[in-house]
């Protein structure tokens, strides 16, 4: 077991292992239906982002991307885990682009979910600067309040409110500090479009049709330029589409694993 997040050892397991990045402002606990379904599968690795749930480790002024993913590649060291295939949502899928620029002899498989290659204008630096400011002011759980429309879907909150408080309850319980040090850090992330032409890594692109916050043209400008074009689009699900439809998002990684086996 991980000092922080969620590890489920299938040693047997033929596959490379898979490590799971959650999106912002969240922790591993994001995944838990991903690692329910998976585990059988092959290693599944998702562990908490630094700052982030049981990681209360300080956090500098802004957390690049860069720097989550050379802790998530120092787990994977001490871990003996020599390659991957990876898995980010939203944020976790910046973090993941960036581990794939530093270490591609690493990734087996990369797993884009509710993400986004390029990088923010000069009004979402702006809102990402405001955004840190209010974990602060305002706090986690106002916050996790105001996120959760823009996170799940109107139906999965009327008909699965368990599921909605457990992510309402995952973001109110992060730090300001975390918080505030990831939004600065996303606000510094590169445009990652060249990254993703050019690599030779087997490439899924998976999506919800009513993500409000990464709307589809996000996920189509990179499938577009992905040779085999691999993009699955989750009808009924929001930016957590992994939350709002956890058999189609299983259903899909699975696939995803078994074909690059
Ligand atoms: C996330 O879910 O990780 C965020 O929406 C990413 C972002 O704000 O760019």
């Amino acid at each position: 077991m991980l000092s922080s997040g969620i590890t489920l050892a299938n040693m047997t397991s033929e596959q490379p292992a898979l490590l799971l990045i959650h999106g912002f402002p969240m922790d591993g606990r994001a995944w838990k239906e991903q690692v329910e379904a998976l585990q059988a599968q092959t290693t599944v690795l998702a562990p908490d982002l630094r700052g982030f749930g049981s990681d209360t480790r300080p956090v500098p002024e802004a957390m690049t991307m860069e720097a989550y993913a050379q802790h998530l590649k120092e787990l994977l060291d001490e871990r003996g885990i020599r390659s991957v295939v990876l898995c980010g949502l939203s944020m976790g899928g910046y973090v993941a682009m960036a581990f794939l620029a530093a270490w591609p002899e690493r990734v087996r498989g990369l797993v884009l979910a509710n993400t986004r290659a390029t990088a923010d204008d000069a009004d979402g630096r702006r809102g990402r600067e405001e955004t840190a400011l209010n974990a602060f002011d305002k706090g986690m759980a106002v916050m996790a309040r105001a996120q959760l429309p823009k996170l799940l879907t109107p139906h999965t909150c009327a008909t699965r409110p368990e599921a909605a408080a457990a992510i309402e309850k995952i973001i109110a319980g992060q730090r300001p500090e975390a918080v505030a040090a990831a939004s600065r850090g996303m606000a510094l992330r590169p445009d990652r479009m060249d990254l993703l032409r050019t690599t030779e890594v087997p490439t899924l692109i998976i999506t919800g049709s009513q993500d409000v916050l990464m709307p589809l043209p996000s996920s189509q400008a990179m499938a577009d330029i992905i040779p085999g074009k691999h993009l699955v689009v989750i009808p009924d699900a929001g930016h957590l589409s992994n939350v709002d439809q956890p058999e189609a998002f299983n259903a899909a990684l699975s696939d995803f694993l078994e074909s690059i086996r």
